[in-house]
C-alpha cells in the first residue's frame, strides 16, 4: 500500500429503500465513533438515497458516492441525474464505469472518461472502475483489457486532477461471486496499472493515485488484500451491506 492512505469503499447497489440506508448509515456512524479508523471510507447508496444518507452522515469522516452519473449538468435525459445533483443531495465521490454499468447499459471508456471530466467539475471524487471478464482472462487478455480501460477512462482529465484520481480494478468474474483474485493475481495487476500510469503520466502522479481492489472483498480476505504493494483499499459490495461486515473492513489506525 505504500504510503498512499487506504480508501474504504461501500457500493451498496441497487439495494436498500430510504429507510433502509438510513438505518445502515447510522449503524456505520455508530461503530465509526467506537474506533480509530486509517482509512478514507465512503458508502454509495442509490441515488434516492443520497440526500438521507449523507444527512445521517455529517459530520463524520464518512464520505458518500453516487454510483452513477450523466455526464450533462442538465436538460432533456428522462430518467438521469447529474453530477451537481449528486453534489447538491451531498454527494462527494461517484462511482464511474463500474462493470455492471459497463455489462448491462453499454458504458464505454470513452463515455467514462465524459463522465469523469464532468465529475471533476462537480467536485465530485470519481471512483473510475476497470476489470476483465472471465473469458477475457481465460484468454490471456488480462492486462491488454485492463490498461486500454485504463488508458481510455483516463483521457482527456485535467492534469492538476490526475493525482487525486481513484481507481478500482475489479475483475468481472469476482463480483459477487464469492471468487476472489488471489493475492497474486490481484497485485499482478494493479503493479502493471501502477506501471502503465507512471509511463503515460509520470511515476509521481503514478504515485499518489490510488488503486482499490473489488470483487467479493470480505472480512477474511481483507487484510491480505491491503498488504499488497499496490492496492489501496477496496470497493466491496456484498459486505457493504451489514454494518458489522462492512467496518470489519476497515483498517484501524496504525500504532505509533
Ligand atoms: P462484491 O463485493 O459483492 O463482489 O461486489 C464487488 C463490487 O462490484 C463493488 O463495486
Amino acid at each position: 500500500m505504500a504510503d498512499r492512505h487506504p480508501l474504504i469503499a461501500g457500493n451498496w447497489k441497487m439495494n436498500l429503500t430510504v429507510d433502509e440506508a438510513v438505518d445502515l448509515a447510522a449503524k456505520i456512524r455508530a461503530g465509526i465513533a467506537e474506533r480509530t479508523v486509517g482509512a478514507d471510507v465512503v458508502v454509495g447508496p442509490t441515488d434516492l438515497c443520497v440526500e438521507a444518507v449523507s444527512r445521517e452522515l455529517k459530520g463524520t469522516i464518512v464520505g458518500v458516492a453516487g454510483q452513477n452519473m450523466h455526464k450533462e449538468r442538465s436538460g432533456a435525459y428522462t430518467g438521469e441525474v447529474s453530477g451537481e445533483m449528486l453534489r447538491a443531495a451531498g454527494a462527494n465521490w461517484v462511482i464511474l464505469g463500474h462493470s455492471e454499468r459497463r455489462q448491462y447499459f453499454g458504458e464505454t471508456d470513452a463515455g467514462v472518461a465524459a463522465k469523469a471530466v464532468s465529475a471533476l467539475a462537480a467536485g465530485l471524487k470519481p471512483i473510475l472502475c476497470v476489470g476483465e471478464t472471465l473469458e477475457e482472462r481465460e484468454s490471456g487478455r488480462t492486462l491488454e483489457v485492463v490498461l486500454g480501460q485504463v488508458d481510455g477512462v483516463l483521457a482527456g482529465l485535467p492534469e492538476n486532477e490526475l493525482a487525486g484520481l481513484t481507481l478500482a480494478y475489479e475483475p468481472v468474474w469476482a463480483i459477487g461471486t464469492g471468487l476472489t483474485a488471489s493475492n497474486e493475481q490481484a497485485q499482478e495487476v494493479h503493479g502493471a496499472i501502477r506501471n502503465r500510469l507512471a509511463t503515460n503520466l509520470g511515476s509521481a502522479i503514478a504515485e499518489k493515485i490510488r488503486i482499490l481492489y473489488g470483487g467479493s472483498v470480505k472480512p477474511d480476505n481483507v487484510a491480505g488484500l491491503l498488504a499488497l504493494q499496490d492496492v489501496d483499499g477496496a470497493l466491496v459490495g456484498g459486505a457493504s451491506l451489514d454494518a458489522e461486515s462492512f467496518l470489519s473492513l476497515i483498517p484501524p489506525l496504525p500504532s505509533t
